[in-house]
């Protein structure tokens, strides 16, 4: 499965939703999740997210991503339309340590 990892927090630019093919995405305050059971493992979204968030959960040192996906999709609203995307998106992106600022 492909997930969502932290470098997606507070930039949710959500060009990821527009793109999969069974829309397995859910929409947190600041981040988005993939519901690991319901991704096709196309990796159509890898590419298309700006902050390079989406990562096959194969990498290494992922498994507490994962974790945060499988529990957040069970708990969040499905997502499929992007969104606006917040104002200060580009300045979150590549920053490191933004885990403590995920909002659930
Ligand atoms: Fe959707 Fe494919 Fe991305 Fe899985 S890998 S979340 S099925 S676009
Ligand atoms: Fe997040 Fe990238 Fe989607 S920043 S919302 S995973 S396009």
């Amino acid at each position: 499965t492909y997930i969502v990892t932290e470098a997606c927090i507070k930039c949710k630019y959500m060009d990821c939703v527009e793109v999969c093919p069974v829309d397995c995405f859910y929409e947190g305050e600041n981040f988005l999740v993939i519901n690991p059971n319901e991704c096709i493992d196309c990796g159509v979204c890898e590419p298309e997210c700006p902050a390079e968030a989406i990562l096959p959960d194969t990498e290494d040192g992922l498994e507490e991503w994962l974790e945060i996906n499988t529990k957040y999709s069970e708990e969040w609203p499905n997502i499929t339309v992007k969104g606006e995307t917040p104002a200060d998106a580009d300045d979150w992106k590549g920053k490191e340590g933004k885990k403590e600022l995920l909002s659930t």
